[in-house]
Formats: C-alpha cells, structure tokens, sequence
C-alpha cells in the first residue's frame, strides 16, 4: 500500500507517468468516467480548504467513485478530544483512500502509520503540500514543456509556505533549475530546505529581497501567500503582509513567457489587474490540480 506524504514519495518517473494520465485524462475524460465505481474518497479536512477539499472530491466524482467527510474539525469527533490516529482508524473502515489536511506538521505521518488505506496528505502545517505541488508540476509542464533549465523565482513567505518546500523539493530533481528566493529577512526559506535540498545537492540559487530586480531572470514567477495562521504575533503579521504585491507595471521588465503562478488563494499578492495578462497562469494551475489528483487517486488504488 502506497502513500503520498512528501512529494519525494514519488520519483520523477512515477510523476511523468501521472502528468502523462493526467494529459490522458484531460483529452478524453469519458475513459476515465467509471474507474473508481464503487470506491469511496474520504476528505477530512482538520484545517480550511477550498481549491484541495474540493478538487479531491470533484477528482473522485469524475472517476465514478463517491466522496465522505468533514471539512472542519468542530464537525468530527476531534472536537470531543479523538486522536488522529482513532480517527483514521474508524475512516479506514469506511472509505477506500483517505486525503487529509492537519495543521500539525507530520500529523499525516503519523496517519499513514494506522491506516488501513493509503493516506494523502492534502497539507501539513508549514511543512508539505505534495498534491499542490503536482498540480504545479503539470501547469509548467503544460505551459513550458520539460522542467530542466528553469529559473523558479519564488515569492513572498518562504518560511511558512509549505507549497514552497514542496516545490522546491520536486523541482530540484531536473537538471539545470535555478531558484530566486524572494522575501522579507524575516520569511526566508528555512535552513532545513536551504541546507538539505538546496546546498546539499548543489543546486544554484539566489536570496533577495528585490522582485524587480529578479524579474528580468525568471521563467516561474511562484507568488505565495503571507500565511496568517502560521504567525505568533498579529503585529509582525500586519507588517509584512503586503511586502510583494504583483501590479502589471511591475511585469514590464519579465520575460514574454514568463509563467506567473500563485497555488491560491491570493489576498493582496496579485492585483486582479494582472489576471487578463496571458502570462497569468494561477487559474489553469487550479483545473490542472483536478487532473493530477485524478490521476494520483488512480494510482494509489492501483486502477489500471
Ligand atoms: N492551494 C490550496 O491549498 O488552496 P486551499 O487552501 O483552498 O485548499
């Protein structure tokens, strides 16, 4: 039985094979309409969620299967003091295949340890967010080709973005990607991703504070989130919200194919001005999540 809690879980070779059943599934879908007849996702969702919770469920749809869950710990038996572990055991007997978001980092982990069926995580604190991460994975796929040769400028809160750690992960896997860090001194990468992805498998990268300057360099321009629910102390919050806001005057000196991404939602990163610029790609990145978990459900199911 496989999981998927980092996106180091799946080799390159496994995610062209699910980019490859994903571009499948997108030119023809009926194919693909009673594959999971009879199964059941559960979604349980400790933590907010739009774009992950519902795209699961929409995947699992799309595949014929159906869909249990709660989208909010007050509306399970956490409330009332369950364990992650008992709660997992008790979906383990209703449900086929479970995605799941826990605001503690590893609570997933810890899932997959219990589990009677595989166990997605669907995001963990500040730490991975691996079904993010293939949705990404497709949308540069789709729009530049091949991953090698990039320049991923990433943007905004790097400490806290657990999309960020994810990417950065699978991203360093191909050959000859650079990355810009782009942050505030006090939202910068954490040295555990620095360190152990960045330096330890020599991988070229640069920190700055300066977007414009890093403009020019870029084909990904990845803008996150500063991530509210992650700070102690509103103050420091307030402060640095607004450190990056992406205007169109601010794409002037970027690159005509630059693909500019965003895993969503936005607060104040991106001006709605930016969205009709035909480099604006953090909608397609949203439909291109649906395809990869259809195709990610697949393969933990082991459906041909
Ligand atoms: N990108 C993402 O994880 O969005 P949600 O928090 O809405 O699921």
């Amino acid at each position: 039985m496989r999981h998927l809690l980092d996106i180091l879980d799946l080799t390159t070779e496994e995610i062209g094979q699910l980019i490859n059943t994903a571009c499948d599934i997108i030119d023809d879908p009926d194919k693909y309409a009673e594959k999971c007849r009879r199964r059941k996702l559960a979604t349980l969702f400790f933590e907010p969620s739009t774009r992950t919770r519902l795209s699961f469920e929409a995947a699992m749809y799309e595949l014929g299967g159906s869909v249990l869950g709660f989208s909010s710990s007050s509306s399970s038996s956490t409330s009332k003091g369950e364990s992650v572990s008992d709660t997992i055991k008790v979906v383990s007997c209703y449900a086929d295949i479970i995605a799941m978001r826990h605001p503690k980092e590893g609570a997933p982990m810890v899932a997959s340890m219990v589990s009677g069926v595989p166990i997605i995580n669907a995001g963990d604190g500040g730490h991975n967010h691996p079904t993010q991460t293939l949705a990404d994975l497709l949308t540069i796929y789709r729009e530049k080709g091949s991953f090698e040769n990039l320049t991923v400028g990433l943007c905004g809160d790097l400490k806290f973005g657990r999309t960020v750690h994810s990417l950065i992960n699978a991203m360093s896997r191909y050959s000859g990607v650079k990355f810009v860090l782009i942050s505030p001194e006090e939202l910068k990468l954490p040295d555990y991703v620095t360190n152990n992805v960045l330096v330890k498998n020599n991988i070229e990268f640069e920190e700055t504070t300066d977007l414009l300057e890093a403009m020019p360099k870029l084909d990904i321009l990845y803008m996150t989130r500063v991530q509210r629910e992650r700070f102690f102390n509103e103050q420091d919050y307030i402060r640095l919200k607004d450190s990056y806001i992406l205007t169109p005057d601010k794409l002037e000196g970027a690159k005509k194919d630059l693909c500019i991404m965003h895993p969503l939602p936005r607060v104040n990163e991106i001006s709605v001005a930016v969205d009709n610029d035909p480099r604006a790609c953090y909608f397609k990145q949203v439909l291109n999540g649906k395809y990869m978990r259809m195709a990610l459900i697949l393969k933990l199911l082991e459906v041909e």
